[in-house]
């Protein structure tokens, strides 16, 4: 066994806490002014455009660590290509052929799911601990955070190589925590476009401008490894450009609700990790 494997990893913290840059984010002391500060920062940046970046959040050391066991796990990724439109929705054919919700492109990416890591390795102590569980909750500004029931889709590590890439889409969620763990050479960059619809406003003329390669209102989110990125998406169309070169992009993907015991379809999970068993 080699020192990078997460078997030995798991050995270099006491506490899930100690993978953080706590001077810079004191999640784990609540009581500190500091905290209050960081949580207004955090939900006033998610006021804004519906996306707030944590740079610097995971140590460097640890960013290593966690990049070293997310390696040796991504070969178990279940690789998948779906056609489909921004909407997530089935195609409407009684709609014009131009209509947005008609215009389908490829999402094409890898997942290593919470069932295949072992237990104790660094990533799932950091997302098993209630702190950061409760930080998340406050700087989302939600009452409560509950850990994503579902056995594959709590925990995912995305692993995107050279070619995949994640079409422009809404989400069906209110939100998404997510963790740069390794960056591409070049494409993978985050882009979005804040609130391009609302509720009572699809707003259609203009996710079909995006969809057809305007960049207006486009944003382009600076992450780095060790980036902590929360996301709301429901209303906020976005996409990570094709991957390029023979670095993996590796994400991890941490999974949370505002309801317990809330698991993935059978669809679902066949569609994104080949099985629902
Ligand atoms: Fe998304």
């Amino acid at each position: 066994m080699t020192t990078s494997s997460p078997q030995r990893l798991e050995t270099r913290i006491q506490n899930p806490w100690d993978l953080i840059d706590t001077v810079r984010y004191p999640v784990a002391d609540k009581t500190a002014p500091e905290y209050r500060e960081l949580v207004e920062r955090c939900r006033t940046q998610l006021k804004a455009n519906g996306a707030c970046v944590l740079p610097g959040f995971i140590k460097p050391e640890a960013i290593e660590w966690l990049r070293a066991e997310s390696t040796e796990l991504a070969p178990l990724a279940y690789h998948s290509t779906v056609e489909g439109n921004a909407y997530l929705t089935p195609e409407d054919t009684s709609l014009p052929k131009e209509h947005p919700t008609r215009m389908t492109d490829r999402t094409a990416l890898g997942a290593v799911a919470y069932d295949q890591m072992p237990e104790g390795i660094l990533i799932r102590q950091l997302y098993e601990w209630d702190g950061l569980m409760e930080f998340l909750g406050e700087a989302l500004g939600k009452e409560k955070l509950y850990r994503y029931a579902d056995k594959m889709g709590a925990l995912n590590i995305a692993v995107m190589k050279d070619g995949d890439y994640l079409r422009w889409h809404f989400d069906q969620t209110d939100f998404v925590v997510s963790l740069l763990i390794q960056d591409c050479e070049s494409g993978g960059e985050y882009e979005f476009v804040p609130m391009i619809r609302s509720r009572d406003n699809e707003n259609f003329d203009s996710v079909k401008a995006v969809l057809k390669g305007s960049t207006d209102g486009v944003i382009r989110l600076d992450i780095k490894p060790g980036s902590l990125v929360l996301f709301e998406g429901r209303n906020s169309l976005h996409r990570v450009t094709p991957i390029v070169g023979q670095t993996m992009r590796l994400i991890a993907l941490l999974g949370y609700d505002t309801k317990p015991g809330v698991v993935s379809t059978d669809h679902l999970r066949y569609m994104r990790y080949g099985r629902v068993d």
